[in-house]
């Protein structure tokens, strides 16, 4: 629905039955009862309200990650939508043209409901992006990715994280799964024309990491990150996405021949089912309009100079009453505990460090990495909303609070880490 200023959307989370495996059921938490859910379809600068109505049997809060959102529609863990309760969530969409998504954020439990199937794309379009000649139509494809482990009878068990003792540190370093879904489907086959497709990889997984690459030789040209479109196209060999991260690379498919199989792999798979994704086999001729230009958008590089403050934030492991967890700065997730006030307008440098591998995640403020490992990062500018901390490594992250002041979290989106308290508030004032 849709009026002179708005776009309304009514989205339904209930519990359903998934056709995933062959012969089995699999039951499901899903936006309308579907894994993912449905893929909305977004304008920048137009007013969108996503009414969300639980009929499941526990509170849900639902995020719209990398949306630019006031602070009582950005699913703070704790707004919670009680069984048989519905909220609006109004979406303002001051922002550019990017692959979002949107997801459960109940404080928590966040883990398990995402792992039942409480995910979907958010795809915002503007008009920048549509004057270029990229793929578009049905050569823009959504690719939601992640890795779900099941039964034999089809089920999909997130296992209980204090079941006993010794059985949350069984899965610290978060759960994982041995079959790669993709939008929702085990290793699936996609007939493609011969001719460019825009493919949006979304790491939709709780916590698995990809390298994904086509068969060697195979080319993918990445164009937009998190936040859109860079500045100019990015030739690479293999997309490296941690959980939260996206990438949109459009891949040529006229390089193949007709009834040739091209398969997008794993290469953190080894040779196990991991290292399967999915694959495209080329059906037919076509013809094909677009390109690739080659400058794709204009960003503003972020000044350090301009920076007022910086701030250090260590996401590592830690111990509180007996329990080990993930803490930032050595402090579980604590909703009353704010812990930086940034000021509405403010340059920031934020500077990150990990023990192990950690997918950090900012609310509300898209980012540009300064610096990872003391270098600084490949390829074009781009705006982020997550970023990998590789083990023991240190990366600098430089922001702008706009828009709105309010409560907004950042978090480790290793949603088991996140689960477990790696997660901090900060308050734009
Ligand atoms: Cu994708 Cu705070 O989440
Ligand atoms: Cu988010
Ligand atoms: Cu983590």
């Amino acid at each position: 629905r849709s009026d002179g200023t708005t776009d309304y959307y009514e989205l339904v989370q209930r519990a359903a039955e998934a056709d995933i495996l062959p012969g089995l059921r699999t039951p499901i938490w899903g936006y309308d009862g579907k894994f993912p859910g449905p893929t909305v379809r977004a304008r920048s600068g137009r007013r969108t309200v996503v009414r969300v109505r639980n009929t499941l049997g526990a509170p849900t809060v639902t995020h719209l990650h990398g949306g630019h959102t006031p602070p009582e529609s950005d699913g703070f863990p704790t707004d919670l939508v009680a069984p048989g309760a519905q909220r609006d969530y109004v979406f303002p969409l001051e922002q550019r043209a990017a692959t979002l998504w949107y997801h459960d954020h109940r404080m928590d439990y966040t883990g398990p409901q995402v792992w039942r199937g409480l995910a979907g794309f958010f795809l915002v379009g503007d008009e920048e992006e549509a004057a270029l000649p990229l793929p578009s139509g049905e050569r823009d494809v959504p690719l939601m990715i992640c890795d779900r482990a099941f039964h034999t009878d089809g089920t999909m068990p997130y296992p209980v994280r204090d079941d006993g003792p010794g059985a949350r540190e069984a899965f610290m370093g978060g759960l994982l799964g041995d079959v790669i879904l993709v939008n929702g489907a085990p290793w699936p086959d996609l007939a493609v024309d011969r001719a460019r497709y825009r493919l949006r990889l979304l790491n939709g997984s709780n916590a698995r990491t990809y390298e994904l690459a086509l068969p060697p030789g195979g080319k993918m040209v990445v164009i937009a990150s998190d936040g859109g479109l860079l500045t100019a196209p990015h030739p690479v060999e293999l997309v490296r996405l941690a959980p939260g991260e996206r990438a949109d690379v459009v891949v040529d498919f006229a390089a193949y021949r007709v009834g040739e199989h091209v398969e997008l792999r794993n290469l953190l798979g080894e040779e196990g089912p991991q290292s399967r994704v999915m694959r495209f086999t080329v059906a037919r001729e076509a013809r094909d309009d677009s390109a690739i230009p080659q400058t794709l958008s204009r960003i503003e590089r972020l000044d350090p100079a301009t920076a007022s403050v910086t701030r250090d934030f260590s996401f590592t492991s830690g111990s509180l009453h007996g329990h080990t967890g993930w803490m930032i700065n050595d402090k579980p997730f604590d909703v009353r505990r704010v812990d930086a006030r940034p000021k509405l307008g403010q340059v920031e440098i934020w500077r990150l460090t990990s023990d192990v591998s950690h997918p950090v995640h900012l609310h509300l403020a898209p980012f540009q990495v300064l610096s990872a490992g003391g270098e600084p990062p490949e390829g074009p500018l781009g705006w982020k909303d997550t970023v990998e901390l590789r083990e023991t490594q240190t990366v600098e992250i430089i922001t702008r609070f706009t828009g709105y002041r309010g409560r907004y979290v950042m978090h480790c989106h290793n949603l088991e880490h996140e689960d477990m308290a790696m997660m901090s508030t900060f308050e734009v004032v």
